[in-house]
C-alpha cells in the first residue's frame, strides 16, 4: 500500500489530493476568485491566497481520505512550471510537511501532471500515447514513449490556446476565465456565421495571437449593441476557428507519428466542441479524455505522477528548487 499526499499551487487553484495505489482517495481543489476583478491572475494575489488557503484544503482532503498524516507514505508538490511564488507556497509546505513526517519528498512536473491525468480513469493506457496539451498556459504536442520519458513535436510559437479562449473572451465582455464562457455561449451558436483567419504555422507548432486580433479588429469595426446581440455566433466562430487549428495539428501529428492513441489533457480539454469534434472526426484513433474534474489543474494528477515514481524508487532531497519555465524532457 502507498499512499501519496500531493499538492498542486502553480497558478491560481489551490489542491490537495490523496492517492492510495494509484487511485484517488481524495481531490480538494479551490479555485482563487480573487482574480477575476482583474480579468487575469495577479501573481501576488495568488501566492496569499495559495498561503491562507493550503492548509484548509489538505485538512479537508485528509478528512474525506479519512487519514492522518502519518498515514500517507509520501508526499509531493508540483515544482514547476508556474508562478514562481506561487509554486514555492505548495513546495515549501510539502517540504516542511515531508520533513516533520520523517516520509521522503518527490517534486513534480505539472506538465507530466497533466499528462497523467489520464492514467486515473484509463489506468491500463500503455505507452506510446500521442498528447494534446492544451491549457492557459501550453499548447503542446508530446509522444510519451514510454512513462517519464517524453518527445516534443510541437509546441506554441506565441499565446497557449487557452490564453486565445480568455483573451477572446474579455474581447466579447465576458468574465476571466473565458474559456468555459465561450463555450456555453457557442452551443447557441453557428460556428459558420464568420470564418476568423487560421493562422498557417509550418510543422507541428502552433500560434494563436494573429486571430485575437483578428476578433479584435471585427470587433472595432461593429457596434456595442450588434456585437451583444451576436454573442452566441461570435463565440462559436472564434471557437471554431481555434478547434479547428488545434485539430489541423493534431491530425497531422497523428499522420506523422502513426500513433493511433491519443489523449487530450489540460483545461481547454473540457470544451464541448472539441469533445464531440475528437468523438467525430478521430474515430480513427483511440481517444483518452480526462474526467471533468481533472482537466483543470489539481494535485490529483501531481499525485498519480508522484505515485509512480515513487514505484519506480525515486525520491527527491529537500534541497529540490521551483523552477518557473521548466519543461517535459526536465521531467
Ligand atoms: O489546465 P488549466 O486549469 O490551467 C493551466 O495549467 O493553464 O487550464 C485553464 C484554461 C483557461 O484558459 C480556461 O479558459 C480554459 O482552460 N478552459 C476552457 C474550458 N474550461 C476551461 N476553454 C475552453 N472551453 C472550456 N470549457
Ligand atoms: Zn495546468
Amino acid at each position: 500500500m502507498l499512499r501519496v499526499l500531493a499538492f498542486e499551487t502553480s497558478c491560481d487553484e489551490t489542491s490537495a489530493a490523496v492517492i492510495e495505489d494509484g487511485r484517488v482517495l481524495a481531490n480538494v481543489t479551490r479555485q482563487q476568485l480573487v482574480h477575476s476583478e482583474f480579468g487575469g491572475v495577479v501573481p501576488e494575489l495568488a501566492s496569499r491566497a495559495h498561503a491562507r488557503l493550503i492548509l484548509p484544503v489538505t485538512l479537508e482532503a485528509l478528512k474525506r481520505a479519512e487519514l492522518e498524516p502519518h498515514e500517507v507514505q509520501v508526499v509531493a508538490a508540483t515544482r514547476g512550471p508556474g508562478l514562481i511564488g506561487a509554486l514555492l507556497v505548495g513546495l515549501v509546505f510539502a517540504k516542511g510537511l515531508a520533513h516533520s513526517l520523517g516520509k521522503p519528498f518527490l517534486g513534480i512536473n505539472h506538465l507530466e501532471g497533466h499528462l497523467f491525468s489520464i492514467f486515473i480513469n484509463h489506468p491500463e493506457a500503455a505507452p506510446p500515447i500521442l498528447f494534446l496539451l492544451v491549457s492557459g498556459g501550453h499548447t503542446e504536442l508530446v509522444v510519451m514513449e514510454e512513462r517519464f520519458r517524453y518527445r516534443l513535436l510541437g509546441t506554441t510559437l506565441d499565446d497557449a490556446v487557452g490564453e486565445a479562449f480568455d483573451k477572446g473572451a474579455r474581447l466579447l465582455g465576458l468574465p476571466y476565465p473565458g474559456g468555459p464562457h465561450i463555450d456555453r455561449l457557442a452551443r447557441q451558436g453557428d460556428p459558420g456565421f464568420h470564418r476568423f483567419p487560421r493562422a498557417r504555422v509550418p510543422g507541428l507548432d502552433f500560434s494563436f495571437s494573429g486571430i485575437k486580433t483578428a476578433l479584435r479588429y471585427y470587433l472595432e469595426k461593429r457596434e456595442p449593441a450588434w456585437v451583444q446581440a451576436h454573442l452566441p455566433h461570435l463565440a462559436a466562430a472564434y471557437q471554431e476557428a481555434l478547434l479547428d487549428m488545434l485539430l489541423e495539428k493534431l491530425r497531422a501529428a497523428v499522420d506523422q507519428t502513426g500513433l493511433r492513441r491519443v489523449a487530450v489533457v489540460g483545461g481547454v480539454s473540457l470544451n464541448s466542441r472539441l469533445r464531440e469534434r475528437l468523438a467525430r472526426e478521430f474515430a480513427d484513433c483511440e481517444v483518452l479524455l480526462p474526467l471533468p474534474e481533472y482537466c483543470a489543474d489539481n494535485a490529483a494528477m501531481i499525485g498519480m505522477v508522484a505515485y509512480h515514481r515513487a514505484v519506480a524508487g525515486e525520491t527527491h532531497p529537500l534541497s529540490l528548487d521551483a523552477v518557473p519555465d521548466l519543461d517535459l524532457t526536465e521531467a
